[in-house]
């Protein structure tokens, strides 16, 4: 399958199969991060732009790593660094780094949108690493592929997804990347945080935390996103935790081989006890580590990839030119061959 998208802008409107082969991708660069030398050729020359509007170490660090195990260069822009704060409009900033003629650009911006403002003004893919509350394709792919990985699918799965749905791009993000691959979604939360129209999105809606895990194979508890509050959403934390901290009574509400995610950073004891986010069920590891692979697929099918394919498409063009008898067409690539040597040559 060929990934014709330039940029991973969000999960909305991408297919099943485009998924797939994002998770099939990320799943073959896993063993890069088993070896003793981590680390492939495959963006070797090319340079990857961390932009980072919003406090991040996770996910900022997981791109880092997962560029420099593809052999790209990296450079770090954070807002107290970049001209933001010097009162340059972000378009004027993409402009100036589109100049130096980066291979892509990973962004997180307070603001939704941002990314796709970015992608109309410079010529090398956007990946989104999270933009407002709208959403963050990388983090779904991440749990999708952990999701994947112990359960064997995604289709027919139920998912509860617990707390601060209202400020959450995280759970906009799955909530289209689970329903596209065939799960049910809940949103569970006080109606301040999921509100009734969220409904329209496709996903149930359940207020009461115990009725909301009941039976479902998976449980994702979100932070409460306070640096997005602005006004009172529960009388106090104290009350929220009471009412939605995943316990382990909650836990067994749901089946016995629940898988417990939680993208982080985990405020423990608020969302989640630490029973249950240390505890048999808690999978949150897995994800940490899911994420580097995922953000090496990300980088190579929309970077290393598109290459291959371009330069694939040109020799084909010379043969063409050179030889009536040329058969292959252009629009088919050798998707698996590269896929692997990109994934196993040293
Ligand atoms: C999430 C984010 O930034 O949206 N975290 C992350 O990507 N590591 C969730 C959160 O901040 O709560």
């Amino acid at each position: 399958m060929l990934f014709e998208r330039r940029h991973l802008l969000g999960l909305e409107g991408l297919s099943a199969e485009e998924i797939t082969f994002l998770l099939d991708t990320a799943e073959s660069f896993k063993e890069v991060s088993e070896r003793e030398i981590k680390k492939v050729p495959t963006l070797r020359g090319r340079t990857v732009v961390n932009l980072f509007f919003e406090s991040s170490t996770r996910t900022r660090t997981s791109f880092e790593i997962a560029a420099k195990r593809l052999s790209a260069d990296t450079v770090n822009l954070t807002a107290s660094v970049s001209s933001a704060t010097k009162g340059e409009t972000l378009t004027d900033t993409a402009r100036n780094l589109a100049a130096m003629r980066p291979d892509a650009i990973v962004v997180r911006h307070p603001s939704a949108g941002a990314p796709h403002l970015l992608a109309r003004h410079v010529d090398c893919p956007i990946i989104n690493a999270g933009d407002g509350a709208h959403e963050h394709p990388t983090q779904a792919l991440l749990d999708l592929l952990t999701i994947r990985e112990r359960k064997g699918r995604i289709a027919g799965l139920t998912v509860a997804i617990v707390g601060d749905l209202l400020h959450s791009r995280v759970a906009r993000s799955n909530l289209y990347g689970l329903r596209t691959m065939g799960a049910h979604v809940r949103f569970v939360g006080p109606t301040t945080l999921v509100p009734p129209y969220f409904a329209e999105l496709g996903a149930e809606l359940v207020n009461d935390l115990h009725e909301g895990v009941r039976d479902v194979d998976v449980i994702m508890m979100l932070r409460i996103q306070r640096e997005r509050m602005n006004g009172r959403y529960f009388s106090s934390l104290d009350e929220y935790s009471r009412l939605y901290c995943l316990s382990v009574d909650a836990v067994k509400k749901a089946k016995e081989d629940v898988i417990i995610l939680h993208p982080g950073p985990m405020n423990r004891g608020v969302e989640i006890s630490s029973t249950v986010a240390d505890g048999p069920y808690s999978v949150i590891m897995d994800q940490v580590t899911n994420g580097v692979a995922v953000r090496m697929a990300s980088l190579y099918v929309l970077v290393g990839r598109r290459r291959e394919v371009e330069v694939e498409e040109t020799s084909e063009q010379t043969v063409r030119e050179g030889s009536a008898s040329a058969t292959r067409p252009a629009s088919a690539p050798s998707a698996a061959m590269p896929l692997r040597r990109a994934a196993t040559a040293e």
